[in-house]
């Protein structure tokens, strides 16, 4: 799903959300009412709770992040019992209060083998009631939002996935979305009134334009849409005709926040010489490095390396993806 895509559902979701107490009658006769659940996987770094907060900001909708994994106790009761205590109290806010989020990061903490339940009977248990808590709160047209978030979708119980009504994926930057995040980071330091070389603007525009022109010739070409990561041929042909070595192909693989960790060690050096360069800049993004090496993403990697093995990898990946929610 587009960047674009999913700011505009999510954006509507939100909208829904403060008049939702308004529509809920007429919403009840159509039965058609959705439940106000919101799942959002794909690899760390890539905005999954940013994302969330930023819309919730913009809405003033009170937000209350959870860490999944501390809910769960190593007696099965108290894992019960927290997850119940958590979603009552945010419902009795929202009762008093109006649009309220509740944000279960690390979802699979709770459904998932890799979840600190071990036994698999109780995974089901601790799945089930968090299941009946949320329906009885959508049952009883309470406007709590409830949000999910994971970076381990494929481990993630099938129950829980199908019973979040909005599914959101969440993926590596592209190359265009790189650039206005690198854009973004260095216009901040701009802002602080620290000294930015304009070589770094000049060179990723550059980069860019050769890119994005050899990425259009290529579409040509092949008659059909690439994209940087699903398909291992743009970076491929880019090896092939050009000399590109700048910040687009460094970050490839890197999420949001790696951009974002990169840009600090920068920061941290330019503050001592006032001048943030373009070396200091590559060379602190080099240091800190991009995740998709640490997140079995080697479809990700493969573009650029081990071409043979990617099909492999894919395929193994597909299988382990959770099955498409039921309608
Ligand atoms: N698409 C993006 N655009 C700009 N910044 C991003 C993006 N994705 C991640 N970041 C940066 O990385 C930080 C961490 O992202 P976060 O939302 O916590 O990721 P996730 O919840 O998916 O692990 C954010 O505060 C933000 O600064
Ligand atoms: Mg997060």
């Amino acid at each position: 799903m587009g960047n674009e895509v999913k700011k505009e559902l999510l954006d509507d979701f939100f909208k829904a959300l403060i008049k939702y107490e308004e529509f809920k009658e007429q919403l009840k006769e159509t039965k058609l009412t959705p439940n106000l659940t919101v799942l959002l996987y794909g690899p760390p770094g890539t905005g999954k709770t940013s994302l969330t907060r930023g819309f919730a900001k913009k809405y003033d909708i009170p937000i209350c992040i959870v860490e999944s994994d501390r809910l769960v106790s190593p007696l099965l009761g108290d894992t019960i019992k927290n997850i119940r205590g958590v979603v009552e109290l945010a419902a009795d806010i929202s009762k008093e209060r109006g649009a309220f989020i509740l944000f279960f990061d690390e979802l699979d903490a709770i459904g998932s083998e890799r979840s600190n339940i071990h036994e698999v009977g109780e995974i089901k248990r601790a799945v089930i009631s968090f299941l009946q808590v949320i329906d009885r709160i959508n049952y009883e047209g309470v406007p709590l939002a409830i949000f999910g978030a994971t970076n381990h979708q494929h481990q993630l119980d099938s129950a829980i996935w199908r019973r979040f009504t909005f599914h959101f994926e969440f993926d590596f930057p592209n190359y265009h979305l790189r650039k206005q995040i690198i854009e973004s980071f260095i216009n901040k330091i701009k802002k602080a009134k620290i000294g930015v070389d304009n070589s770094i603007f000049s060179n990723l525009n550059n980069e860019y334009k050769e890119i994005h022109a050899i990425a259009k010739e290529l579409e040509n070409k092949l008659g059909r849409k690439i994209s940087e990561f699903d398909d291992n041929v743009l970076w491929e042909e880019i090896s092939k005709k050009s000399k590109i070595d700048g910040l687009l192909k460094l970050t490839y693989g890197y999420s949001g926040s790696d951009i974002e960790r990169g840009t600090r060690v920068a920061l941290f050096k330019a503050i001592s010489t006032e001048l943030l360069t373009y070396d200091m800049f590559f060379n602190s993004l080099r240091l800190v490095g991009g995740t998709a090496i640490h997140v079995e993403r080697q479809d990700v990697l493969s573009s650029t390396k081990i071409r043979a093995n990617r099909t492999k990898i894919s395929e193994e990946r597909r299988k382990r993806l959770p099955s498409p929610p039921e309608i």
